[in-house]
């Protein structure tokens, strides 16, 4: 066993040298290419070279979580800075990003990318997960990319997540997860930094956060690693990362013992939410209501209102969503929520409950239309796609076919 002041200085060694180029391992420059880490070539457009050079994560917190402009957001080893400068654009002028990290090395690197950016609400701030330089109840996103399987001590970080978040405030963390990982290589010092030795299994993630008092701790994404991306982890002398771990526990022992996953949770408290569940033959009048209010077509949706969801709030229903499936594709539709009730998160809340139910009856790719939502798709991991590729079965329904206009953007995920 290793102490925690060598896992915390081996670490912080190894992110020093990433900051100033040399090879870090859990991210893009060494093992696991954007496409795996889920960024979309769209929002890294605008970012500086140097900050998505220096993306060193293993997902992409933001694509599943619903910041909102104005919003206070903190990233927990923000590392380069490339996730706190896509969430400073998603909060605007009114909004403010916090990056906290324990490198001095990664902080001015940071710094400079925000300022080359040229983002005024991005601050970073040098501390550590278990002791985060940040107030109270005072941050209503937070999220993290690749970082707290680096901590020694993971239900430190958990409580002060529950700490600095405001009651009702969400998180959303990317991380490296593992199974049984053989003591080998819980004890490799090289293998802690590469994201690997302190690897907890998803089931003790989804423990520590609801043990830490979290509300709704759900996975959103699992990416697993091949072979050659764990040989990287693990420090195979041929990997492409080339730090090795030094371990004698080759990859294949390892195969399907490793992925990246993407947990969402709430801090409980705060304006009490509306109940998200199944709808029922008697929730068809309200869903129809809310449609029409919208202006949103209303074909349909009785003959698929085993697939659809209200959000119900003292009593009534308050927002809806639901898809028309076809075998192993989806298409989503009606995503409504009443004026009132709007900005609160409840649309994203309806969306990924649908998400999360479609997996369940075995759907792999859903489709969408959206003339004004396209945006906030994009950020739930909806990219465009051109019309004749949706697949015949959903052509012919008549959300499709009769419902919105032929101009409406065709949105599609694999999920
Ligand atoms: C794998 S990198 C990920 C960086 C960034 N999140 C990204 O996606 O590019 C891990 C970062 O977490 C920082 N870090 C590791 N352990 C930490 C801790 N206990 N407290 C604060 N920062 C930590 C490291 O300094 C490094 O910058």
């Amino acid at each position: 066993m290793r102490s925690n002041e060598e896992i915390k200085a081996a670490v912080q060694e190894r992110y020093a040298q990433a900051a100033q180029g040399q090879t870090g391992c859990c991210g893009p420059s060494g093992s696991v290419t954007f496409q795996v880490a889920g960024y979309g070539a769209d929002e890294l457009k605008g970012l500086p070279q140097e900050a998505v050079g220096g993306a060193l994560g293993c997902g992409n917190p933001l694509a599943f979580a619903g910041v909102e402009p104005g919003q206070v957001v903190l990233d927990i080893g923000s590392g380069a800075g490339i996730d706190c400068l896509l969430a400073a654009e998603r909060v605007g002028p009114a909004g403010r990003v916090i990056g906290v990290d324990m490198t001095p090395e990664m902080l001015r690197r940071a710094e400079a990318n925000a300022a080359a950016a040229g983002h005024t609400n991005v601050e970073f701030r040098l501390g550590e997960a278990e002791r985060l330089p940040v107030a109270d109840a005072s941050v209503d996103w937070i999220i993290s990319n690749c970082v707290i399987n680096l901590s020694p001590d993971k239900p430190a970080v958990f409580r002060e997540i529950s700490r600095v978040l405001r009651p009702g405030g969400r998180l959303l963390i990317a991380d490296v997860v593992a199974e049984a990982l053989p003591e080998q290589v819980r004890a490799d010092l090289t293998a802690w930094s590469s994201c690997l030795a302190g690897a907890i299994s998803e089931k003790e993630y989804v423990a520590g956060l609801e043990t830490a008092g979290f509300a709704d701790v759900q996975v959103v994404s699992r990416l697993p690693y091949e072979i050659g991306q764990i040989a990287a982890l693990a420090g195979a002398p041929e990997a492409a990362c080339g730090c090795g771990a030094a371990s004698e526990v080759g990859a294949d022992d390892l195969a399907g013992k490793v992925r990246s996953v993407s947990f969402s949770a709430r801090k409980p408290g705060g304006a009490n939410g509306p109940t998200i569940r199944a709808a029922g033959a008697a929730d068809l009048p309200a869903i129809h209501e809310l449609l029409e209010e919208a202006r949103l077509p209303t074909a349909g949706v009785a003959d698929h209102l085993a697939d659809f969801l209200v959000a119900e709030e003292a009593g009534r229903a308050v927002g809806a969503v639901g898809m028309e499936r076809a075998g192993e594709v989806a298409l989503f539709r009606s995503l409504v929520v009443r004026p009132g009730a709007r900005r609160r998160g409840i649309g994203e809340r309806l969306f990924r409950a649908l998400e999360a139910i479609a997996r369940a009856r075995g759907v792999k790719r859903a489709y969408l239309l959206t003339e004004t939502i396209e945006a906030r798709c994009r950020a739930w991991g909806f990219t465009r796609v051109p019309r004749e590729t949706v697949p015949a079965a959903l052509r012919a329904s008549p959300e499709f076919t009769g419902c919105c206009p032929a101009s409406a953007p065709l949105m599609a995920k694999d999920l």
